[in-house]
């Protein structure tokens, strides 16, 4: 595997899914195979979960770790031809190559800016890092994917689920904030990649790109969709449409114990409690967000380990 900027680069999901797991057992199994191998790891945006689990990945595979929050760094200019006479005192152009002899492997979370829809879409700061480094670029979470959450997710629905085809539904939650589709986008690709019964509900006017929905049963009525759900996987995101908006906040679509039923509780955290979801439901046996977080060590560690190995 050269880059991992979606989970179509994984060279099969279903066995992917499978490798992360196994290396659960035994995390330092491949302690050597990132020895003398160095991950930079940089960040337009915040994060918890992402950036220790990475880090703990690499270090699963010997591999050292430099993070770079770019507010630390000079301002980034992405535009050709730009003339750079106001605050960015830097290209990408450079920063990239500059990195590259740092680096065997360069991750990079970098937000949508919600604003413009189609410049988001062209996913201009994954894309430019991918374009100008001259090593494999893996996605920590970009303006229309994050994944590793979605390899994560997929991870633990193979460890909890009791039946062959589980019925996965991907409910819409409030929010105060105007939230990415990222999580959303890539959890609906993992789902239609591997053999379980998926739908998504949302309220109206929430409909997500309809290029990611594709086929995907979509209900407006969230009840009704969660009756007999397995798991119920929960996530705020803005307007699709009206690009960015978060007009509508829904409150009543909060997920509670009466909502979920006996279905597993998954979010890709961090959840504002009682606003997305009820105290009751994170408490409960029934929340598998823990269990969630710390896939994405091995997530990331078989996504490095791929990538590791095709440099060989
Ligand atoms: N789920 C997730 O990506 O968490 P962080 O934003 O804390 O990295």
């Amino acid at each position: 595997m050269k880059h991992y900027l979606t989970i179509n680069d994984l060279p099969s999901i279903k066995t992917a899914i499978q490798e992360a797991i196994a290396l659960k057992s035994d995390p330092y199994n491949y302690k050597n195979l990132g020895a003398q191998k160095t991950l930079v790891m940089l960040f337009f945006n915040a994060s918890l979960r992402t950036r220790l689990s990475t880090e703990k990945a690499a270090k699963h595979l010997g591999m050292e770790v430099i993070i770079l929050n770019v507010t630390d760094a000079w301002q980034l200019e992405f535009d050709s031809g730009a003339v750079m006479n106001l605050n960015k005192s830097e290209h990408v152009k450079e920063a990239a190559q500059v990195i590259s002899q740092y680096a065997d492997v360069l991750a990079v979370r970098a937000f949508p800016n919600l604003k413009d829809k189609h410049k988001d879409a062209s996913e201009w700061i994954l894309t430019s890092f991918v374009k100008y480094a001259t090593i494999p670029v893996v996605n920590m979470e970009s303006a229309t994917s994050h994944p590793l959450q979605a390899l994560a997710d997929a991870m633990t629905i193979e460890e909890l689920k009791t039946k062959k085809r589980p019925k996965v539904v991907l409910s819409w939650a409030p929010h105060p904030k105007a939230l990415p589709h990222a999580v959303a986008n890539s959890f609906i690709e993992m789902m239609q990649s591997i053999d379980v019964d998926f739908s998504i509900t949302h309220p109206e006017g929430y409909d997500l790109d309809p290029n990611i929905v594709k086929e995907t049963p979509v209900s407006y009525l969230q009840e009704e969709a969660l009756k007999t759900a397995d798991f119920i996987y929960v996530k705020n995101w803005s307007n699709y449409n009206a690009y960015g908006e978060n007009t509508s906040q829904c409150s009543s679509w909060m997920m509670t114990k009466g909502k979920l039923g006996s279905a597993t509780f998954m979010h890709c955290l961090p959840v504002r409690r009682n606003v997305v979801v009820e105290c009751s439901v994170l408490d409960s046996e029934q929340s598998a967000v823990i269990k969630q977080s710390n896939n994405r060590t091995y997530a990331a560690q078989l996504v490095l380990k791929k990538i590791l190995e095709n440099e060989e």
